[in-house]
């Protein structure tokens, strides 16, 4: 999509998702389109500018998508959610459809052999089907969990929520707590084993992280200290985060998912790659609609889209963001619910099959 279209209509097109009860908007922003765009006609049907794949679930490999696991147990007061730690991030023991050759003398991991077929995909596949394994990760405990559970949902959605805090606490695009800083580097802990010589599952090729800070925090504590260069292989080359607006949380209303502007982010991650677009301000958030789940779902298609459309993409992609959006790829990926604790993560296995 990026390469396709300029920045200015990409924004006027999410605007028209966003808008897509007021004719008068729909008509303006028509227009634009065809103004700003030599190649768009004012009557193309703008949905198809995020529809270019479907997406569905790979069932039978990871335990977060068998009916039979539990995401959290069913008592409310003390959740317990779902240990990928212990369960090898959620693989399941199990043969491989590449693996009808003689086992291999040299005992490899159940990952290293999820890996090799992982790879074997692409030349296996028909034209226009790929595969990635996503490793979507919540951040860590925000000072917005923290005022929420204080209040409680009901007077949070109703009330704290639209405030930046209380006097005493702050929550507009809320920092980590220690809990959450600590929660991101026992994530980058869980990794470190998982990536290391035992178990040797495949590191991201590529890393999209949310533009709140949350999320600069969680990503940069939880992946920025495990060394990750030369470990060879393919898509394996270091950690090169892309901050991508379209995985931020439920947009509106909420101070703590309204943006930092594009130059404090930079000042947080100098290093990292703010993707092509990104407005100074943030143009999306609004202190009077809070985004649906449909139009949520909306740029979480545009999203992987972009993930899946890119030449050369790697096949395991490390997403760091929110409840909210993970909740919205399980939606658009036709995952069941599987709700993560602050600092969870969980794979998932897609596959995408081009529209004709
Ligand atoms: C839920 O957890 C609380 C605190 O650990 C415990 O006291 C309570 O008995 C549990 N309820 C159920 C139904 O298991
Ligand atoms: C503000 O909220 C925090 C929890 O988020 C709470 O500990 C603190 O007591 C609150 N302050 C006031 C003045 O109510």
């Amino acid at each position: 999509m990026s390469r396709l279209f300029p920045t200015a209509p990409r924004r006027a097109i999410l605007y028209l998702y966003i808008n897509n009860n007021s004719a008068t908007i729909l008509l303006s922003v028509l227009t634009v389109l065809y103004l700003v765009s030599g190649f768009l006609s004012p009557t193309m049907d703008s949905t198809r500018l995020s529809n270019m794949f479907t997406y569905q679930i790979v069932p039978g490999y990871f335990l977060q998508e068998d009916p039979t696991t539990q995401p959290v147990s069913p008592n409310k007061s003390t959740p317990t959610y779902f240990d990928y730690t212990t369960h090898n991030f959620g693989l399941i023991d199990r043969p491989y459809p590449s693996e009808a050759l003689p086992p291999n003398p040299k005992p490899l991991t159940q990952w290293q052999r999820f890996t090799t077929f992982l790879r074997t995909l692409p030349s296996t596949s028909p034209p226009g089907t790929s595969y990635k394994l996503f490793y979507l990760a919540r951040h860590g405990q925000g000072y917005h969990n923290v005022a929420e559970a204080f209040y409680g949902k009901e007077a949070w959605d109703a009330h704290w929520s639209s405030l930046e805090g209380n006097g005493t606490m702050t929550w507009d695009d809320a920092l980590l707590t220690s809990l959450g800083e600590e929660q991101a580097r026992e994530a980058g802990r869980f990794l470190e084993r998982q990536l290391g010589e035992g178990v040797v599952m495949p590191g991201p090729g590529e890393w999209v992280v949310s533009p709140l800070r949350r999320c600069l925090g969680t990503a940069g504590l939880t992946w920025g200290g495990l060394g990750l260069e030369g470990r060879g292989g393919k898509g394996e080359m270091g950690f090169r985060p892309v901050v991508r607006e379209m995985v931020r949380e439920v947009m509106g209303v909420h101070t703590c998912d309204r943006r930092s502007t594009s130059s404090v982010i930079r000042a947080m991650v100098p290093e990292w790659r703010i993707e092509e677009g990104f407005a100074e301000e943030d143009e999306l958030w609004r202190a009077d609609h809070r985004e649906e789940w449909a139009e949520h779902d909306v740029r979480t298609r545009a999203s992987l889209d972009e993930v899946f459309e890119r030449e050369g993409g790697s096949d395991v992609v490390s997403v760091t963001a929110h409840s909210g959006t993970i909740a919205s790829f399980l939606r658009v990926t036709g995952h069941r619910e599987f709700p993560l604790p602050t600092g969870g993560m969980m794979p998932i296995f897609v596959k995408a099959t081009r529209r004709t």
